[in-house]
């Protein structure tokens, strides 16, 4: 008997540690979940306070640009996706966009070849910030609070301070050198800031006390106009007050398909995400992934097989729907899709050179952040915003308090040449003035049943598309619950570099042999992490379970 009691302890114990493992935050109404736990507190706390999710949207994003200066930003751009109680949908562009003075070859020397760093570091990589134009955007059409009650705590947390984690501490220390070398002076980011440091930004307080104060036009037409495009171009770039004055987010259709019985929604162009992720998961939806199993041979084999085929068609079709045609119907046509997959054998690796051509070697690690927020009305948004690489480019205005984006690097300054990701780039995605730059976020609602049912996203450049995917499938075809699908190990294929990506020490030594002898060719070089993915589930009692990646510090609040 006591044998049997102490069996059905542990038998229970065991089952709830488990369990407790296996799922994440689960709250009845509303949640956030984002990169860090200050900016989901404060997303949070003004859902409590009555706000909708593009309320709490603002005050996340707001606050991710004091307490995650590495990809959290009012310098940057991003997109957002939402889909309301009502089941009515749609999606925000506030990406940065080419100055006015950008040219095709801005970025070459007088032989043709791409000067190093011009279009990462410094003032000339800074694209046309979008952020403020798109959270003032989404307060107009959407917002409930007033946005001094949306936008004062994030003031107060950048008077505050906020404390630096371990992982603040490497990637500032890494990231040292190249703030001195940008930046005329030192920086408040120069300083040698060690895990539980406060940092205070008083500056960037100001520039947000001004924007809150005076809304909108300060950043783009104001006083803080001015100042930034003075600073800019005192350090090389050609960004105007005139650029601006003009800068506009836009409202988009969002990408739909319907993938078996669920209806996903994603960011269309200029993100490459919706379009290449519908390829994808069109390409695969007749294989029969969860008979397979997880991270098989077989289940890799057939999603890189897809993904190999969709950024084939991302380097060549895809760019600024405002500048040049993209073949929608053609590229998402069932027809033409599977025609697509008709070569794929088991038997033997399909190489890239037989898509296309092409020759790439690196792929950096860089940073953006993405968050995803559901409300206590039924309203949910997927927002994923950017400075592109980590800190930007790594310009600092000390004045204004805050980082400026090196997106014009998501550009083809060459085509055929790859960009900081290895992504190669064609006529569609060269550079014209106020043209905006081709992106890989993949901000994505998913509908089961036409009731939401998921909504996630995440950083990674170009591995944005392949990670939001593998999320998708692991909660749909292997049954598992949000914490478990956005833990799983990760892979990553993109046509160019032909090399199936790996997250180290996740795959087993025999798996990898298996695809080696199939002809894939696999790296774990360069590769700690692939993406940081932040999504919550409708569970099928209506609560919500968050996912919050562990890769980084990730957190989810909600009540
Ligand atoms: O828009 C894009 O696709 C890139 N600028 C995103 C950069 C990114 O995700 C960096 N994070 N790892």
């Amino acid at each position: 008997m006591k044998k049997l009691t102490l069996l059905v302890i542990i038998c229970i114990t065991f089952f709830n540690c488990n369990k407790n493992t296996k799922q994440g935050l689960i709250t009845k109404q509303a949640m956030v979940v984002s990169a860090r736990e200050e900016a989901s507190k404060i997303g949070t706390s003004i859902l409590k306070q009555g706000g909708n999710v593009f309320d709490a949207m603002i005050a996340t994003d707001l606050a991710l640009a004091v307490c995650y200066p590495y990809a959290g930003n009012i310098g940057g751009g991003g997109f957002m996706v939402y889909r309301l109680e009502d089941g009515s949908i749609g999606a925000l562009d506030y990406r940065e966009k080419a100055p006015k003075l950008a040219t095709k070859n801005m970025y070459l020397d007088s032989l043709g070849n791409i000067i190093p760093d011009l279009s990462t570091k410094g003032g000339l990589a800074v694209g046309v910030p979008g952020t403020i134009a798109g959270l003032f955007e989404v307060h107009e059409k959407f917002g409930s609070l007033p946005i001094q009650d949306i936008m004062q705590p994030v003031i107060d947390l950048a008077n505050r301070g906020f404390v630096v984690t371990k992982k603040d501490q490497a990637v500032l220390e890494d990231k040292r050198e190249d703030f001195l070398k940008v930046n005329k002076n030192q920086i408040l980011f120069t300083n040698k800031w060690v895990a539980n440091d406060t940092i205070k930004q008083p500056n960037l307080a100001k520039t947000l006390e001004a924007i809150m104060l005076n809304g909108r036009d300060e950043f783009y037409k104001g006083q803080t106009a001015k100042k930034l495009a003075s600073f800019i171009q005192a350090n090389g770039g050609v960004i105007t007050v005139e650029d601006l004055a003009s800068y506009q987010a836009i409202w988009r259709k969002p990408i739909t398909f319907e993938y078996d019985n669920l209806n996903i929604i994603s960011m269309s162009p200029p993100s490459s995400g919706g379009i290449c992720l519908a390829q994808i998961l069109k390409q695969i939806e007749d294989f029969n992934l969860d008979e397979f199993g997880h991270n098989s041979l077989k289940s890799i084999q057939v999603i890189t097989e897809a993904e190999r085929r969709a950024y084939a068609d991302r380097s060549f079709y895809l760019g600024d729907p405002d500048f040049v045609t993209i073949p929608h119907d053609q590229l998402l046509s069932d027809a033409y899709l599977k025609n697509r997959m008709a070569n794929f054998s088991f038997d033997k690796a399909t190489p890239s050179s037989t898509i296309s051509h092409g020759k790439v070697d690196i792929i950096e690690s860089d940073e953006t952040t993405h968050y995803s927020i559901v409300d206590q009305f039924g309203n949910a948004i997927a927002v994923t915003t950017t400075l592109n690489s980590g800190y930007g480019s790594k310009l600092y205005s000390s004045e204004l308090g805050f980082f400026f984006n090196n997106e014009m690097d998501d550009f083809s300054s060459k085509p055929g040449t790859p960009n900081v990701y290895g992504l190669i780039g064609a006529e569609a995605n060269s550079i014209l003035p106020e043209k905006r730059m081709l992106s890989s976020m993949t901000p994505t609602i998913v509908e089961k049943n036409d009731k939401l049912y998921m909504t996630l996203g995440t950083p990674g450049g170009s591995t944005i598309i392949t990670s939001v995917l593998q999320t998708i499938l692991n909660v749909h075809e292997y049954d598992m619950t949000m914490q478990e699908a956005v833990n799983a190990p990760r892979f990553h294929h993109q046509w160019l570099p032909d090399q199936i990506r790996m997250e180290p020490n996740s795959f087993s030594k025999d798996l990898v042999n298996q695809l080696q002898q199939k002809g894939y060719t696999i790296t774990e070089k360069n590769a700690d992490v692939i993406g940081k993915v932040d999504g919550i589930l409708v569970l099928d009692n209506g609560q919500l379970e968050g996912g919050a990646d562990k890769r980084g510090d990730d957190t989810a609040i909600g009540f």
